[in-house]
C-alpha cells in the first residue's frame, strides 16, 4: 500500500475532538481521585470565556486592568528591553487587548504565534489581528503549551528576539512544580530571547477575596459553567442547584483556591459511571497562586533564566517580568 493521502477533513475533525476528550478523561480521573479536582483550562469553552471577559471588568477583579496599565505606562521600556524584528510567541490567546499594547510600542514586530488550545478562540483572534497588522505574520498554533510542542519552522535571516507573552497570571494556575516545569520549557524555546511575564502579587487577603467573591455573582457563574460544561459536551447530570461558589485565600500556600461544594448528599453519573457527593464534598476547580517580585525571580533562576526589569503598578498589586533566556553555550 502506499502512502495514505492526506485528509484534511479527518485531520480538522481530531483537532476538534481532541480538548472534548481531554475533558471527558481529565473530569473522569479528577472525579475519582480522594480529593476531588479538575485542571481550571476546562473553564474555558466559549460562555466560559465570555464570562472570564466579564470578570475583567469586574470593580473587585483588579489583576486584568493593574496589568494593563503596568503595560501601557512601560511600554516603551519593554520595547527598548525587546528591539526590532522580534516575534512573539503567546501562551495562550485570550488576551487580544494586551498584546497589542505590545505590538504598538514594538519596531517592525515580525510574527506573532498565539498557542491555545480552543481552535475557535484563536482563528477569531488571528483573523482581527491580521486586518490591524497587514505586516505582521499571525501564525496561530493549536495545542497544549504545559507539553512540549512544535512551532512553525525556525525563524527567517534578519529576524529579532524570540519573545514569549505570558500575561494575566496565568502561571499561577500551576502548582510550584508546574510552574518551573513550565518555564524550564519556555525557557529552552526562547533561548536567545527572553520571556515577558505578568504575576499577580501577594497582598492583603481581604483585596483578594473580594476579587474571587465578586458581589455580582459573575465569578461564580463562571466557577458553576464547568458542570454546566460537562452536562453540555459529556453529558453529565450535574444539578446546577446542587452545587454552590467557595473561593479563600489559603495563605500558608499563597493561593485563592476555588472549589464547588456539593450543598448536599448526591449522585452524578459520567459516561455510565456513577460518583458520590457527600454534603459539603467538593470539586477543586482553580488554585490562583500569588507571588512576591523575590519568589518569582528565584523560580525563574531556577529555571535558567536570567531575571532582569520589573515593572509594577504604584500599589504593588500585580508585576510584569523580564525574564532573559540566555543563548545555548
Ligand atoms: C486567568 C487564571 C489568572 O486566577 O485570577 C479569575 C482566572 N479565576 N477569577 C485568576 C480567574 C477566577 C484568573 N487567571
Amino acid at each position: 500500500m502506499g502512502t495514505p493521502a492526506f485528509n484534511l477533513h479527518a485531520f480538522r475533525a481530531a483537532q476538534r475532538a481532541a480538548p472534548l476528550s481531554d475533558f471527558a478523561r481529565e473530569l473522569h480521573a479528577g472525579l475519582s481521585l480522594e480529593t476531588r479536582s479538575i485542571s481550571p483550562k476546562f473553564f474555558y469553552d466559549v460562555e466560559g470565556s465570555a464570562l472570564f471577559d466579564r470578570i475583567c471588568e469586574l470593580p473587585e477583579y483588579y489583576p486584568t486592568r493593574t496589568e494593563l496599565r503596568i503595560l501601557t505606562e512601560s511600554a516603551e521600556e519593554i520595547a527598548g528591553q525587546i528591539g526590532p524584528d522580534a516575534e512573539i510567541i503567546e501562551f495562550g490567546a485570550g488576551s487580544l487587548t494586551k498584546v497589542r499594547l505590545l505590538l504598538d510600542a514594538l519596531e517592525a514586530p515580525r510574527r506573532y504565534v498565539p498557542i491555545d488550545i480552543s481552535g475557535e478562540h484563536l482563528e477569531a483572534a488571528a483573523a482581527r489581528l491580521r486586518t490591524d497588522y497587514p505586516r505582521l505574520a499571525v501564525q496561530p498554533v493549536v495545542a497544549d503549551y504545559t507539553m512540549p510542542l512544535v512551532l512553525p519552522p525556525a525563524r527567517e535571516k534578519g529576524a529579532g528576539q524570540r519573545v514569549g507573552f505570558f500575561p494575566g497570571s496565568t502561571l499561577g494556575n500551576f502548582t510550584p512544580n508546574e510552574a518551573l516545569a513550565f518555564l524550564q520549557l519556555a525557557q529552552r524555546l526562547l533561548r536567545g530571547g527572553g520571556l515577558l511575564i505578568g504575576v499577580d502579587l501577594v497582598k492583603d487577603p481581604a483585596l483578594l477575596h473580594a476579587a474571587y467573591n465578586d458581589a455580582e455573582g459573575v465569578t461564580a457563574a463562571f466557577n458553576l459553567n464547568l458542570l454546566r460544561r460537562a452536562n453540555r459536551e459529556l453529558g453529565c447530570d450535574f444539578d446546577l442547584d446542587g452545587f454552590t461558589h467557595a473561593a479563600f485565600y489559603n495563605s500558608p500556600q499563597r493561593r485563592i483556591e476555588m472549589h464547588l461544594v456539593s450543598r448536599r448528599p448526591q449522585t452524578v453519573t459520567l459516561d455510565g459511571q456513577a460518583f458520590d457527593f457527600a454534603e459539603g464534598e467538593t470539586l477543586h476547580t482553580e488554585n490562583s497562586h500569588k507571588f512576591t517580585i523575590d519568589s518569582l525571580r528565584s523560580l525563574a533562576l531556577k529555571a535558567g533564566f536570567r531575571p532582569g526589569a520589573v515593572w509594577t503598578d504604584p500599589d504593588r498589586l500585580f508585576s510584569v517580568h523580564w525574564l532573559q533566556a540566555p543563548a545555548a553555550q
